[in-house]
């Protein structure tokens, strides 16, 4: 079945993110050292990117690094922390030419300074692109995450901005990394696992879960299509009932 062709434009999900799993996998499979996987996993972040771009996606975002990764041999996180300086330089061009704004979330001053450095260079020149925000969730966690929004909240009732009465979801909304994007329609992860991972679990409340075999180095843009086809044949009831919905 060819999805693209089937792909309702007017039904596109507005907020994609992935959890993008099997690099080391991938590699061992071919006999390679695991950051092998990694740098294979960039070409797939550009299919994918530019993919979300063209079908007219206006969010997309991209779990490339947790807080609990920083916990894996010196030698793979000093390797990933270099492939996103040399992709951040090198895709730029790919940013610009597809009209792409570039958004981080996470706890980014944990980013070595060469990293950050270049994160918020290509933030600042892509700033005026509109067609997609792509974020990167680097150094991210949903409960460092979580923790510091309930920081932020009880310090500005402590210095008497607001009363905890009018806390709402719209308040924990504007204090949380995702305070510029919507809630996430779509969820994808690859490689087989089916756990969410500690990624954006505020955000994906009424999210479509997909979860693909493929490993992240094999996944493409068909793979993409694929996910968007079956995202917009199930039917989302955010708690209501079918014959509400129609
Ligand atoms: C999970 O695979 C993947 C990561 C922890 C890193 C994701 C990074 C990339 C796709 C490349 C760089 C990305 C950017 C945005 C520059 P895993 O290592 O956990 O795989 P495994 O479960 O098979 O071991």
């Amino acid at each position: 079945m060819n999805f693209k062709e089937n792909i309702n434009p007017k039904k596109l999900p507005k907020h994609i993110a992935i959890i993008m799993d099997g690099n080391g996998r991938w590699a061992k499979k071919q006999g390679l050292m695991r950051v092998r996987g990694h740098e294979k996993g960039t070409k797939a972040v550009r299919e994918v990117v530019e993919a979300s771009a063209e079908l007219g996606v206006e969010n997309l975002t991209l779990y490339a690094f947790s807080t609990e990764n920083w916990n894996r041999p010196k030698v793979e996180v000093d390797m990933l922390m270099r492939l996103l300086v040399s992709s951040l330089k090198k895709e730029i061009k790919t940013l610009q030419d597809n009209n792409i704004k570039l958004n981080a979330i996470g706890c980014l001053d944990t980013l070595p300074p060469k990293a950050f450095k270049e994160l918020q260079e290509v933030i600042e020149k892509t700033s005026s692109n509109n067609r997609m925000t792509l974020t990167l969730a680097l150094s991210y966690g949903s409960r460092e995450e979580l923790c510091n929004m309930v920081k932020e909240i009880a310090n500005e009732v402590a210095a008497g901005e607001f009363s905890s009465k009018d806390i709402d979801e719209s308040v924990i909304n504007k204090h949380l990394y995702t305070r510029n994007l919507p809630d996430v329609d779509l969820l994808i992860r690859t490689s087989g696992e089916q756990r969410i991972s500690n990624f954006l679990l505020w955000q994906i409340a009424y999210a479509e879960l997909y979860f693909s075999e493929i490993l992240w180095p094999d996944y493409r843009r068909e793979d993409l299509y694929e996910a968007i086809y079956n995202y917009q044949n199930r039917e989302r009831r955010f708690g209501k009932t079918s014959e509400q919905l129609s």
